[in-house]
Parts: C-alpha cells; sequence; structure tokens
C-alpha cells in the first residue's frame, strides 16, 4: 500500500486539472492492468489446472498427498493475493470518487470566481458609464446659458374697470379685440379670471326672467369652471348672464311679447362693472327652451356697448367676427354622460341615404319663393333616386307643431317630437339642414338646434345655403371635418355628392361630429366650457393646469420600512443597460405658450382638449437633427457623442430625437406584501428608472412588512381611497416623468426587456407600448360584436397594461375623456381597465398599440389560477368590450401585424462589433 501513499503524495503535487486527467488514466489502467494480471494468473492456473487434470489423469492411481498439499497451499495464497487485490480495487475506486469530489468543488469555484469577475467588471463598466453621464450633465449645468425661468407672478388687476364715456352705436358695430376690448386686465399670467354676475341678482331682460333651470345650471356649471372667480376686482372678462329670448308663454308673438324678449338697457348699463361701455362684458344669452319660436335674437337693436354677444342667432350685419361668439343652444342635460343619446357610428350608410322633416315658414314672405324652388329640385331627385337610395323628405308637418306660428326669420320649424325626431334621424345617413331663408341671418338657435340634433344621432348634416352660415365656436372649430357645407345651387349635385363619398370617409365624418358634439354641445357644461375656452384662447392665455391625483401616503412621516438589500438574482449574465444616474424628472410646463399657437388646431379638433394645460404632450415636437449640435444640446445624449454606434456606445446613451429622460414605475397591489417585495427586488440596478409608485390598493395599511427591499430608487407608497383598478390610472402628482411603467406585482419583466420598451416608447410616445398582447375577435357565432381574445395571433389590438408604458397624458385622460360609464363598469367587474385604457389612446389617436420583445412569460408561473374563476374572467372582458364599443359608440381598436425587435437582432455581424442588446 506503500505505493499508493507514494503515489498521493506525487498527486498532491501535481495541478488539479492534471490530477483530472491523472485519475481519469488511473481509473482506465488500473482496471485492465489488474485484469491482465488475474487473467494472466487464472490462465496460468488454469493451465496448471488442465496439466494437472491430465497428470491426475495419468497418474490416477498414485495420488500424491504432497501434491495435494502444494496445491491447496497454492489455492489458499491464490485467495489471499484475490482478496488483498479487490481492497486495494475497493480503496482505489473511493480514492477516485474523492478526487472527483474535489475536482468538481475547484471547477465550481474557479466558475463563480470568473462570474464575479464578469460582475465586477461589468459594475465597472456601469459606474464609469455613471460617471461620464454625470459628467456630462454637470458641464450641461454649468454652460446653461438661458437658465430656469421662475414661476412667473401672476398679474392681475385689483380695482374694477374705470368708467369710460359710452361708445357710439356706430362705432358699437365695429367693435373688434383691439378697439373694444380691455388686455390690461387680462395678462397672460393672469389665469383668465371670469367673474359670473349673480343672475338672481341682475336680470338684463325687459319684464321677462331667466329660466329657473338655465340660471341653476349655469352657476353650477360655471362652479366647476376652473376659471371663475369671485372677485369682481382682479376679473378679466364679466360674464353676464341675458338668459334664454324667449316667452314663457307658447302663444305666438305679439309686439309686446317682441318687446320683452329684448334686451332692458338700463338694467345693462347699470351693471356695477359695466364701466360706462361694458368692455370686457360678455353677455350670454343661451337658447333653450322652445326653439320652434321666435328670432332667438335677444340684442335686436339693443345698444350693448363694447360688450361681447354669445348667442345662437345673429344676422350677418350684427355678428362682429373675432368678437362675437356663436354659442350652440343649451338643449343637453346640465352635465355628465351623454353617450346614452347617441347612436352608434357603424354601419356607414343607414336606411335613409337624406332626410329632412320641417314646416314650412309662416308667413309666406317672399323669400319662401327661393326655398319653393328648392323643394321642388329636392322632391325631383327624390322621386327619380333608385330603389337602393331612399330619401325621406317631409316638407310639411303632419300636424304641424301647435307653436310653428312665427319664424319671421324663414326658419324651417321642427317637426313632431323630440324622440319622433331621434328615430328618424338614427336611421339618416345624411340629413339636410336648410339655411334660413331670410339670407340676412348668419345663423339662428333653431339652425343649432337642428345641427346638435343630427349630430347627436350620427345623421351627417348637409347644409344647404351654408356657404352663409357660422356654427358654433367656428373660430376654433373645424366644422369642414363634421358637415358638409353647400351653396344652394349645388342641390342638384347633391344626390350624386352624397353617393360619392365611400364608407370610411362617412365613417370619419360622423365620428367627428360625434366628438365636437360630446365635447363642445352635448351638455350646459360642454356649452360653458367652450365658450370660456374660446375667449381664452384668443387671448393666448393657457389654461389651468389640470389637476393632479395628491396620493395619500401609505407611510406617515416619521416611519418608513427599513430598507434591506435584497439578495442578487443570479438570472442572466450582466449586461450595461444604462448608466446610473440621479432621480431626473422630465421638464414639466415649459410649452404653456406655445402648445395652443403649435397644437391649437389639434386641441380642439382632434386628439386633444382645450380645456386644460397638461406638463407634457405626446406629441410635444423636436428639435431638428442638426439642432442638437448647433446650440440646442441640452439634454440630449447622442449615441457615441453623435458619431453613432451599437454595443457599448449604445447602451451608455439613450439617443433618439428627444432628450434624455427617466421613467416612472406604478405598480397596483392588493395586499401581497411578498409579491410586491419581490417585485421591487427585481427593479435593483435598474438604468433609467425616475422612481417607484406603489398604489396600495387595500383597506388596510401595509403595516406587516418588516422590511421593504431596496429598489435602488425612490419608492413611494399611497393608498388609494378605495379599491379599484382605476387607480392604477389616477394621475399621481408624484409622477415626475412623462413615461409611466404600469405593471402588475407579479409580471417578470427582465431589464433588458424594460429598457429596451423603454426606448421604443420613446419614439411612440403616443401609443400604449408593452409585452402582453390581446386582439377583439368577431363573435362568429352571434354576429353581434367582438369577443376578447388571448390566443396565439399574428394580428394583436390590444397591450394589456399589466406590463406597458403609457404616457403621463393618458392618466389624465382617463378620467377626463372617457365617459363615467367605463369607470363605472371596471369597478363593477374589477377587471378590464386595461381594455379601457386601450380603448380610450385608440380613440384619441386612431392608432393601434406597439408590443415589442418575444421572450417574455406574463404570470409568475406557479401562481394558481382555477379553471372557473379564469372563465368568469374571460366572460366579464368580452362584456367590457361590448360595453365600451357601445358607450363610445364604434370600437376604436386598431390591429397590427408589427412587433418591435432591437435593431440588430438576429443581424450576423463580424467577431470584434456588438449588438444593442445580448437577448433581444
Ligand atoms: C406654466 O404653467 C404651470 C402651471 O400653471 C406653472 O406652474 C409654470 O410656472 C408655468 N411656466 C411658465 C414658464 O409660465
Ligand atoms: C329695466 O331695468 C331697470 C333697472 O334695473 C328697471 O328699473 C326697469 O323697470 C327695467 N325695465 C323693464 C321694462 O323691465
Ligand atoms: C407612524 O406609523 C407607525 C407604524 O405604522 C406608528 O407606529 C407610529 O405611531 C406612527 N407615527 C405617527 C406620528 O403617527
Ligand atoms: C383559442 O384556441 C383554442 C384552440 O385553437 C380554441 O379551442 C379556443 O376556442 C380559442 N379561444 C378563443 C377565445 O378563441
Amino acid at each position: 500500500m506503500f505505493v499508493y501513499e507514494r503515489f498521493c503524495q506525487w498527486l498532491g503535487h501535481l495541478k488539479l486539472s492534471r490530477v483530472i486527467l491523472l485519475v481519469t488514466v488511473i481509473l482506465f489502467v488500473v482496471p485492465l492492468f489488474t485484469h491482465y494480471y488475474l487473467s494472466k494468473y487464472e490462465s496460468m492456473s488454469g493451465l496448471k489446472g488442465a496439466n494437472s487434470m491430465r497428470h491426475t489423469l495419468e497418474v490416477l492411481g498414485d495420488i500424491s498427498t504432497t501434491n495435494v498439499a502444494d496445491l491447496k497451499l497454492r489455492i489458499e495464497e491464490m485467495l489471499r493475493i484475490k482478496a488483498s487485490v479487490s481492497t486495494e480495487l475497493r480503496e482505489l475506486e473511493a480514492k477516485r470518487g474523492r478526487l472527483q469530489r474535489e475536482a468538481a468543488a475547484a471547477s465550481l469555484k474557479a466558475d463563480s470566481a470568473k462570474a464575479e469577475y464578469a460582475r465586477a467588471a461589468a459594475e465597472l463598466q456601469r459606474l464609469r458609464v455613471s460617471a461620464d453621464q454625470a459628467r456630462i450633465a454637470q458641464l450641461e449645468a454649468i454652460r446653461r446659458d438661458s437658465p430656469e425661468l421662475a414661476p412667473p407672478v401672476q398679474i392681475l388687476p385689483s380695482f374694477p374697470p374705470s368708467i369710460l364715456p359710452p361708445v357710439s352705436s356706430s362705432a358699437e358695430v365695429h367693435c373688434r379685440m383691439f378697439s373694444c376690448f380691455d388686455y390690461s386686465r387680462c395678462s397672460l399670467t393672469s389665469g383668465f379670471p371670469v367673474y359670473l354676475y349673480d343672475p338672481d341678482v341682475y336680470a338684463p331682460l325687459a319684464s321677462a326672467e331667466v329660466d329657473g333651470f338655465l340660471k341653476t345650471t349655469l352657476r353650477q356649471t360655471l362652479g366647476y369652471n376652473a376659471h371663475l372667480t369671485h372677485n369682481p376686482n382682479e376679473a378679466c372678462v364679466y360674464l353676464v348672464i341675458v338668459g334664454e329670448a324667449f316667452p314663457f308663454d307658447k302663444s305666438p308673438l305679439s309686439t309686446t311679447d317682441t318687446y320683452k324678449l329684448l334686451l332692458n338697457e338700463t338694467a345693462v348699463k347699470s351693471l356695477p362693472y359695466w364701466g360706462g361701455d361694458g368692455r370686457n362684458h360678455v353677455l350670454l344669452n343661451l337658447a333653450r327652451r322652445d326653439l320652434s319660436v321666435g328670432s332667438g335674437d335677444a340684442f335686436k337693436g339693443a345698444s350693448t356697448g363694447r360688450a361681447m354677444i354669445a348667442q345662437s342667432t345673429f344676422t350677418h350685419t350684427q355678428f362682429r367676427a373675432g368678437f362675437d361668439v356663436v354659442t350652440p343652444p343649451a338643449l343637453g342635460p346640465p352635465g355628465g354622460d351623454v353617450w346614452a343619446d347617441c347612436a352608434p357610428i357603424a354601419p356607414a350608410r343607414r336606411k335613409y341615404l337624406l332626410s329632412f322633416q320641417g314646416s314650412q315658414p309662416t308667413p309666406k314672405v317672399q323669400y319662401t319663393e327661393q326655398d319653393k324652388s328648392l323643394i321642388e329640385h329636392l322632391q325631383k331627385i327624390a322621386n327619380s333616386a333608385p330603389a337602393s337610395d331612399l330619401f325621406l323628405l317631409q316638407f310639411e308637418c303632419d300636424p304641424p307643431v301647435e307653436n310653428s306660428a312665427s319664424q319671421p326669420i324663414g326658419d324651417w320649424a321642427l317637426c313632431g317630437t323630440d324622440r319622433s325626431r331621434r328615430a328618424l334621424l338614427r336611421d339618416s345617413t345624411f340629413v339636410l339642414i336648410l339655411a334660413p331663408a331670410d339670407s340676412r341671418y348668419t345663423t339662428t338657435a333653431l339652425l343649432q338646434a337642428r345641427l346638435y340634433e343630427a349630430l347627436r344621432s350620427g345623421a351627417i348634416p348637409i347644409i344647404l345655403g351654408g356657404d352663409g352660415i357660422r356654427l358654433p365656436y367656428d373660430e376654433v372649430l373645424d366644422w369642414s371635418r363634421a358637415t358638409l357645407s353647400l351653396p344652394r345651387s349645388r342641390v342638384t349635385e347633391l344626390h350624386f355628392l352624397m353617393r360619392a363619398l365611400p364608407d370610411a370617409d362617412l365613417l370619419t365624418i360622423r365620428r367627428q361630429g360625434r366628438v365636437l358634439w360630446e365635447r363642445y354641445l352635448s351638455s350646459v357644461q360642454a356649452a360653458v366650457d367652450a365658450l370660456l375656452a374660446t375667449l381664452r384662447t384668443r387671448l393666448l392665455i393657457p389654461p389651468r393646469p389640470a389637476a393632479a391625483t395628491i396620493g395619500a401616503p401609505a407611510f406617515n412621516e416619521s416611519y418608513f420600512p427599513p430598507r434591506v438589500d435584497p439578495p442578487a438574482v443570479d438570472a442572466e449574465p450582466e449586461e450595461t443597460l444604462g448608466p446610473l444616474e440621479a432621480p431626473y424628472p422630465s421638464p414639466a410646463y415649459r410649452r404653456n405658450y406655445s402648445v395652443g399657437l403649435v397644437h391649437g388646431y389639434d386641441l380642439w379638433n382632434n386628439w386633444g382638449e382645450p380645456f386644460a394645460l397638461y406638463p407634457q404632450l405626446p406629441w410635444d415636437p423636436v428639435v431638428t437633427s442638426e439642432a442638437r449640435f448647433m446650440g440646442s444640446a441640452a439634454g440630449f445624449r447622442p449615441v457615441g457623442a453623435g458619431a453613432g454606434g451599437s454595443g457599448r456606445e449604445f447602451s451608455e446613451a439613450l439617443g433618439g430625437d428627444r432628450p434624455r429622460e427617466q421613467f416612472t414605475i406604478v405598480i397596483l397591489t392588493y395586499e401581497r406584501e411578498a409579491v410586491l417585495a419581490a417585485a421591487l427586488a427585481r427593479l435593483r440596478g435598474l438604468p433609467y428608472l425616475n422612481k417607484v409608485v406603489v398604489v396600495w390598493n387595500g383597506p388596510s395599511a401595509p403595516g406587516a412588512v418588516s422590511s421593504w427591499p431596496e429598489s435602488g430608487a425612490p419608492v413611494a407608497v399611497v393608498r388609494a381611497g378605495r379599491n379599484s383598478l382605476n387607480n392604477r390610472f389616477l394621475p399621481y402628482s408624484l409622477i415626475d416623468t412623462e413615461a409611466v411603467l404600469c405593471v402588475d406585482d407579479d409580471a417578470h419583466l427582465r431589464h433588458d426587456e424594460i429598457v429596451f420598451a423603454f426606448r421604443v416608447w420613446r419614439e411612440h410616445r403616443d401609443r400604449i407600448v408593452g409585452f402582453p398582447g390581446r386582439y377583439h375577435a368577431w363573435d362568429l357565432n352571434f354576429n353581434n360584436g367582438f369577443l376578447y381574445n388571448s390566443n396565439y395571433s399574428c394580428e394583436l389590438s390590444m397591450v394589456l397594461t399589466g406590463a406597458a408604458f403609457v404616457h403621463r397624458y393618458y392618466l389624465w385622460a382617463y378620467w377626463r375623456a372617457l365617459p363615467a360609464a367605463v369607470r363605472d363598469l371596471v369597478d363593477e367587474y374589477m377587471n378590464c381597465e386595461d381594455i379601457a385604457m386601450n380603448f380610450l389612446v385608440a380613440h384619441i389617436t386612431r392608432k393601434p398599440p406597439v408590443k415589442v420583445t418575444s421572450r417574455w412569460t406574463f404570470r409568475c408561473p406557479g401562481c394558481p389560477v382555477t379553471l372557473s374563476a379564469d372563465e368568469t374572467h374571460f366572460h366579464e372582458r368580452h362584456k367590457c368590450i361590448q360595453f365600451f364599443s357601445q358607450v363610445m359608440g364604434y370600437t376604436p381598436l386598431l390591429s397590427t401585424q408589427f412587433r418591435a425587435d432591437s435593431v440588430l437582432f438576429k443581424t450576423r455581424i463580424p467577431h470584434d462589433k456588438q449588438k444593442c442588446f445580448k437577448f433581444i
């Protein structure tokens, strides 16, 4: 056995790898050797045995006892040798196992050392990148030549308008903003304060009262308007509710009635802040009660000084463009959801191609002759049209409505009841609106009522004689996208024109009509807000900022769970994804005075809304490419300092067409401390992460946790008022960045996936950019709407917000632009908030979401989901899609067959070059 000890000593001197080799060699050699030795011995003894057998046979009768003893001795010796060899073999085997274990341990150690080295190198690289970035930021701060502007002081007047001599009535006619408006009361930073004269105290109509409903409603709706002030000294504009200029009884107008409708000039001129000439006053006459009677003009022949007039009826000579405002009649509810009144947008073509219902203007004065030929033409068209084009033209009401007694301006009175008119309009592709026969009028309350009803029911208005017509708020609203306005002489081509429009355009026009109606006409609130926003837009004053939600902190000032370092996750090999930076909030409210100039049209007519100011918009413009190197470099982090590149240069800088930025993670959690802690731990070391906002959606405060894992970024925990999935989209003031990553607490996202999605979102800021794709599939069994579908598909129309980037703007839009019924259903089902967000964004942008990367599994694999719960879940989601579509009038979702991967993904590149990301 000495040999073996020596052998081991010798082994001890050898390097480990050699040991392994040697052991292997030994393992092969020793058995061979042993085998050889034994077999040789055996064959020898076998030979001897054979010989001895022969020998035995030969000398059978002569058995020698010595021989037997010898044989026995030799057998015993052989047995002894055999035993010793097998013991040796066993020891050798044990030795081999030990060495093998040692070798494995050593190689493990080597591996971990190697990994440690890689980690340290990556960390070093990251620190270096971070230091570089910090240096750039520092340089930028030093070099900044345009210092940050302090928030401006609000400049407000401190006294009521001084008394000036009244203007002459000839000057009144020519009033424009520059000649009749006092800009000095409305500084750019004033915030546009509006003072409302109490309609109970100041009744400027002669011997008539403002309708009680209107009074209450107006007071209430203005109370919601951010511009209302109770201090007349600081007001920019003074609003006087003249009321609605209609008599309360429905008898035909007598001369005295007509007199009653008019303004009591004495009353107006003795208003306390009239200032002699009515500067900055707005006289609002909202038509409401009985649109088929009277002219709706409260100011006929009255002197109104320098005040602006807002009403639904104007003559061409009376209306002072850019000064007076055409308002819609107040036909809707005070406020709230109006979708239930509307008709679905599809199908594009309805039962009737064109409809008209009206009762002829009486008395028949000479200008009805013009209408007569128009009617003849229209009837000819209707009669000669092919059977496929149904017309319903009714120029005589049967019976005419009781109060159609007097339309002095040649307006066609409405027929039937609101309900019957609505039924017809819902069946009409187009509806005819005839301009008043008296061509002196540029708009009348009755015409506007027809417009209102048409848009509500989705009948596309064709305004014949529309070339002389003004529609509400037309200085900001683009009515050409929602109505067809034709001169009367085009009546002969009307049929052809209606047939020439393809379905897609019909649907677009109808949808736009509904958007304008919902935003600016539908309710009294909408109409009044639009009036004030129109005036404010004229003055270039930005709106008030949209209110952010102040989250109630879940932990009080004095207590926050101690932070502990989570154990390092050994998931993937380290990759430098970006610098670790100090929190850097996105610059906010930089475009207070330019957003209205650059995006005024879109704010009113497209994706925006003019009623509030947002810190940033997804549509904020970018500086041109070269400007980034010529004076506007601040904040930009071009790849390779502008030279471009892949791999390292790419991971060091955000690049792209936007300045640097970070993102906020919003996690909605429901009393799952452990799941939340794991989610926070996974975020450690994530570049570009600005803050984590945890929305604690439970009745009790998160108290049980003894510690929170350190995630590397500030963590704010807010308690939601009540348990609701809508809370995920509250516009918390804690959110400082434009990019918001919504994640479920149990979503496992890898860092490279998050950073890649962030980079993609930066180029698609108005869309939902995220991971889990879903789609809406037509219900082939019932042919009655869409079903939610999560099967594999090459087309998707939704990206779930369980793991998706959205722009912060949409958090406001979720509460301001979506009808409340949508959020109510989310609460009822405790489901579908992600579908609602997809509907909202698709509705606003008319674009599908963006899905990124393939490597991803959504839920934690071990999480149990019972089948029945799953079925209920799907059932609810089908219902959500159908209900949301009903509320919005159409299904706004759009499909996409596109997925974003990083640029050099799966590209063959030279050995010495690097990709953008290692794995995606
Ligand atoms: C822009 O408006 C916001 C919100 O009202 C305000 O906080 C900010 O100071 C304004 N900035 C400028 C430069 O006017
Ligand atoms: C007009 O208003 C004045 C002052 O408020 C009032 O004295 C007068 O009676 C009013 N005239 C009519 C016709 O209502
Ligand atoms: C703060 O919260 C902690 C734990 O929830 C509690 O023990 C402590 O009394 C609270 N302090 C104050 C000042 O409310
Ligand atoms: C998803 O696909 C499976 C298998 O093709 C099918 O049985 C199932 O009905 C599909 N689900 C939906 C919602 O379409």
